[in-house]
């Protein structure tokens, strides 16, 4: 048996598979089923500041229309934000004490100060690791991608002041410039970048002309993105890289440790199959070291990278140069040696 223990944001894990933030790991229940069916570290569901405004919101709405005096409210706000992050420590608590794999705590807050006091709550409670789940979605029109990196930067510089826990951060790939902010994100500091997570989106009923949520859960074929990415960022980050989004079965997780990833979350996998599905996913990793004569992890992550390819330029294609027949034929190799131009300077 082959030795698949990794290190991610300083923490001894036996198996590079994390269980990634969902529903699935919104309950102590929940991480023990993930801890049993042999995930290395489980990221806790996100708690999310906007849920506790919202749910605020709608109990001022319902009193005004009652008829109610919205100054007598003023103490509810503390008081959901108090009971929220209560029941957030406690799944904290009790998921320490039913397993013994690093929990992940995950947050998404909107304003920087509550980043701050939601992260110092997390480790309090005993997390041994904090993800910050953080997007902004950039549609203030009048607001500069320079503004909207920044935006990142502070929150990331204030939570880092403030926790001695390893702090990992989330993105999508929502950015002007994303190599070069990958690289700058990677360091503030930050232990560990999370590539990428996937957000909620937004799809139309044309029959019944309403919007709806698109397809909850990813597939397969969505993992190239994150796997460009990783590859392109390993040996380039300050700091440890996990790939999430596309991960189903054994061969996603090894492609992505092969693009230099630390470790490999899944999310939509375990809803379609099952928890269980981790363990076939590590039976798969192990066979697959085995048959490349493959004993530790360390031996083969980021062989694939760009740093490390023989063909760096293959990574930088973004055209279909050569696909203008009704065959594919000629997918790879049109990449000229000496790599692509890069865009007019
Ligand atoms: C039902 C569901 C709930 C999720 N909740 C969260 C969450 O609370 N916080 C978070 O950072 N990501 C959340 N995600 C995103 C996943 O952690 C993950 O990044 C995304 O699903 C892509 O990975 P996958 O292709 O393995 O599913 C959720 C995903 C799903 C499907």
């Amino acid at each position: 048996m082959p030795d698949l223990t990794t290190h991610y944001l300083g923490l001894s894990l036996g198996n590079p598979l994390i269980a990634g933030s969902s529903g699935l790991s919104a309950s102590a229940e929940g991480v023990e089923r993930l801890a049993e069916a042999g995930a290395g570290a489980v990221v806790l569901k996100s708690v999310f500041e906007e849920e506790i405004a919202l749910e605020y919101q709608a109990i001022v709405r319902d009193a005004l229309r009652a008829g109610g005096n919205p100054e007598a409210l003023d103490y509810l706000d503390r008081q959901l934000r108090g009971e929220r992050l209560d029941r957030y420590r406690a799944l904290i608590a009790e998921s320490k004490r039913r397993v013994d794999i690093p929990v992940i705590a995950s947050v998404h807050c909107t304003y920087s100060h509550e980043w701050v006091t939601f992260a110092r709550e997390m480790e309090a409670a005993g997390a041994d690791a904090l993800e910050l789940n953080m997007f902004f979605l950039p549609t203030d029109w009048s607001r500069t991608a320079d503004e909207q990196e920044q935006a990142y930067l502070r929150v990331i510089e204030r939570v880092r002041d403030e926790v001695s826990i390893p702090v990992a951060l989330k993105i999508s790939h929502y950015f002007t410039s994303l190599g070069p902010m990958i690289q700058r994100l990677s360091q503030t500091g930050v232990a560990g970048l999370v590539l990428f997570n996937r957000l909620w989106q937004p799809d139309f009923d044309i029959e019944r002309l309403q919007v709806v949520p698109s397809r909850a859960l990813s597939t397969p074929a969505e993992i190239t993105l994150s796997l460009r990415w990783v590859a392109l960022t390993a040996g380039r980050a300050a700091c440890d890289l996990a790939a999430s989004t596309g991960v189903h079965d054994g061969e996603g997780a090894i492609k992505m440790l092969l693009a230099g990833a630390r470790a490999v979350q899944v999310v939509s996998a375990l809803y379609l199959h099952g928890v269980s599905h981790l363990r076939a996913m590590l039976i798969d990793l192990a066979r697959w070291m085995d048959d490349h004569g493959y004993e530790t992890i360390d031996e083969f992550r980021g062989l694939l990278s760009q740093a490390a390819s023989a063909n760096p330029a293959i990574y930088e294609r973004v055209q279909y140069m050569r696909f203008f027949g009704p065959t594919l034929e000629g997918q790879a190799g049109d990449v000229p040696p000496h790599g692509l131009e890069g865009p007019p300077r």
